[in-house]
């Protein structure tokens, strides 16, 4: 389903969203990160898929690939650690701590009783675990029932605490809020709420790395159309802020993707205000399994973003499939279930003349997706797929050295 934004704006990037996301700020997270030894120091490829355009009949397609960030596998290691560097800066004013120095443990005694708790759906709980356990502090997660067990042990492999709840994913942002007032204990969430926006901005300032690499990668030349996934619409704020600062007036035409079990930005599009999903939120997708807008990514969404859809599971899985495939022109990429809901989202449009039509959408259109993580679950990938990720990323070697012979 396809929804345009009447709200949506082709103005200059206002003054209000530049005093809270900003290039300028975007780079200082950048340049913090770097200092992280589980972020790849490299940026990340930008793929173009010209066998799958001309399939769509598009003028391009470029994929980022998130899948090669961390080890952590995906965006979302951007994220938490500058959320929760700059918190550590805020709490200890006096001591002037830097980035580098928290990076590289320098700080761990100071920190040693400082804990951080958060829900998740998986990634942000990785990306937070990771962070906290390089800093030195404590890190507690809380996960709601439909996160998988898998995805269980490789947040607890990064040494945090594991709550497990029997609700959603929205009560278990509500359970990490009430651990926090009852112990002292500090929120580090992707999501925000009233009174809470401090620390999901840092979170989304932390993405914009993504945009900025992509600035340098096509040197400045615009897309027609960026595709972005939305769970609680962090990620999509974090892009269309720097895009849309950079681009201005000019700036691309943003769709944003959901499952239609968890359409709560759809459904703030249709209502004009931060709203709740229709459906059951459980999804395939599980990083966009999330049943509620964040109030503070909203504000950037609004005015931000032209079209709203909701896509079915499946259409993931063939795209999961379709990437992992690659063909003579185009390298096999591993991208997750939430990875693709980008390119699942552009293949239903196109599928539907009349909505691709409402898109903007023809054979001049040139398009930018995220692939937002690799098999963060790789036993639900090889199934999902058919094949392993090592397997894929075998012959994504392969393809490689023989477009370089
Ligand atoms: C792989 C992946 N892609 C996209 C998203 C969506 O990000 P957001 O919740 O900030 O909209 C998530 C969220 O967890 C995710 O894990």
């Amino acid at each position: 389903m396809l929804a345009a934004n009447p709200r949506a704006t082709r103005a200059s990037y206002p003054d209000e969203l530049k005093a809270m996301l900003s290039i300028e700020k975007a780079r200082e997270s950048r340049a913090w990160l770097a200092c992280w030894d589980k972020i790849s120091p490299e940026a990340t490829p930008l793929r173009e898929l010209p066998g799958l355009a001309a399939k769509l009949a598009v003028g391009g397609i470029g994929v980022k690939d998130e899948s090669a960030r961390s080890v952590l596998g995906s965006f979302k290691a951007l994220g938490a650690p500058i959320a929760l560097v700059r918190l550590i800066r805020r709490l200890w004013p006096a001591h002037d701590l830097d980035a580098r120095g928290l990076f590289e443990g320098r700080y761990r005694s100071l920190l040693t009783h400082f804990t951080v708790v958060s829900a998740t759906d998986g990634n942000h709980g990785k990306g937070l675990a990771a962070a906290a356990q390089t800093l030195g502090c404590r890190c507690v997660i809380v996960l709601h029932a439909n996160v998988s067990v898998e995805r269980e042990q490789a947040i607890a492999a990064y040494g945090a605490v594991i709550v497990r709840i029997a609700g959603s994913y929205d009560e278990s942002v509500a359970e990490a809020a009430r651990l926090a007032a009852v112990n002292g204990w500090h929120v580090v969430s992707d999501t925000s709420y009233e009174g809470y926006e401090d620390i999901p901005r840092d979170v989304m300032q932390g993405y914009a790395t993504i945009a900025a690499e992509i600035v340098e990668q096509t040197g400045g030349r615009g897309y027609t159309h960026v595709f972005l996934q939305g769970g609680v619409g962090g990620l999509a704020a974090g892009l269309i802020s720097y895009l849309w600062e950079f681009h201005g007036a000019h700036r691309p035409r943003f769709v944003v993707v959901e499952p239609q079990q968890a359409d709560c930005l759809y459904q703030s599009a249709l209502a004009g205000r931060p709203a709740r999903a229709t459906g059951s939120v459980d999804s395939v997708m599980a990083g966009l399994a999330c049943g509620e807008t964040s109030p503070l990514a909203w504000k950037f969404l609004q005015p931000g973003v032209d079209d709203f859809m909701t896509i079915h599971d499946d259409d993931a899985v063939d795209a999961m499939r379709l990437l992992a495939a690659g063909s003579d022109t185009d390298v096999p990429i591993v991208a997750g279930e939430s990875g693709v809901a980008g390119l699942a989202g552009l293949i239903v449009l196109l599928r539907d003349a009349q909505a691709a039509g409402k898109a903007g959408l023809d054979g001049a259109s040139r398009i930018l997706l995220i692939n937002t993580e690799g098999a963060t679950a790789p036993a639900t990938y090889r199934e999902l797929v058919g094949e392993s990720a090592e397997s894929v990323l075998e012959r994504q070697a392969a393809w490689r050295d023989r477009a370089t012979a």
